[in-house]
């Protein structure tokens, strides 16, 4: 499987390695003075039921142990959004426009009243996803990826991605296993299939073969999640403890606006 690829950088960059003033990936917040933000954003990637909410509460533990300051933050998360965009999936009436734009919305507010703030005062921000999850989803479902680019250009480049790659064989008994498959990770809005469990295993397919795309071209960082859960949570820190070694050895750059007039897909 195309997933299956060990974690090895690529797309011509060492990812993780300290470009130590943070960019934003596209326009940004015009209207947000930055200041220094010696703090670190990291994201862990990965589809629907993967393992991210147990390997990042491992994650969490272990980097307080370590001395952290550590910060969650993850989607539909934000005070503002949340309970809106849990209404309207509930509802499941949402489009590919007004999904997006929710979810635009709740990442602008928590960049900008819990990631940002975080990394000025120097904590570890991991983020369970990120803009690219929007990506994948959107392109899945239809959107223009240079519209949805363009709306997340409000984004930070993180400091470092890693991805929990799966394959969908290894994917399904997890979910099952767990809370089970629910309509909107299961893409019973595009009916892909004729009951949930068909619809599951094509639209995590198509998923999956988004990430692989999006883990190529940004250079996200692959962790073998078809293993069990200390594998994986070893991997991780290792990836995390090498990231934060580098990050030690060179100090923050002068922060600024990030990359005013760059088109996103030059930032990213
Ligand atoms: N490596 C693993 N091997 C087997 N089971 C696992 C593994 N990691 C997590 N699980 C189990 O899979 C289920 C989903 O895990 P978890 O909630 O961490 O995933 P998630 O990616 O956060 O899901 P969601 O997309 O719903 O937020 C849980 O029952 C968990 O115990
Ligand atoms: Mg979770």
């Amino acid at each position: 499987m195309a997933r299956a690829k060990r974690a090895t950088p690529s797309a011509g960059r060492v990812p993780g390695h300290p470009r130590r003033g943070k960019r934003w990936y596209g326009h940004g917040l015009p209207y947000l003075k930055l200041g220094p933000l010696p703090g670190h954003l990291i994201v862990i990637e990965g589809t629907d039921g993967v393992g991210r909410s147990t390997q990042i509460e491992l994650l969490r533990s272990w980097l307080e142990v370590e001395g952290y300051a550590v910060s969650n933050t993850g989607w539909a998360r934000s005070p503002l959004l949340s309970d809106t965009i849990n209404e309207a999936m509930a509802g499941h009436e949402l489009n590919v426009l007004t999904f997006s734009l929710l979810y635009a919305a709740d990442f602008a507010d928590r960049l900008e009243h819990q990631i940002i703030p975080a990394l000025r005062a120097g904590f570890v921000v991991i983020a369970d996803r990120y803009m690219y999850t929007v990506f994948a989803r959107n392109t899945v479902m239809g959107a223009d990826p240079a519209w949805t680019r363009q709306v997340f250009g409000v984004a930070f480049v993180p400091d470092l991605v890693l991805y929990l790659d799966v394959d969908v064989e290894h994917l399904v008994p997890r979910v099952l296993a767990g809370k089970g498959m629910d309509y909107w990770e299961s893409g019973m809005h595009l009916a892909l299939g004729s009951d949930i469990f068909d619809s599951f295993e094509r639209y995590q397919r198509r998923l999956l073969d988004e990430y692989d795309r999006l883990a190529d071209e940004f250079g996200f960082l692959r962790v073998d999640a078809r293993r069990g859960i200390d594998d994986i949570q070893g991997d991780l820190r290792t990836h995390i403890a090498e990231y934060l070694a580098r990050a030690r050895s060179a100090p923050p750059a002068a922060q600024g606006p990030g990359v005013p007039g760059l088109p996103a897909s030059e930032s990213g």
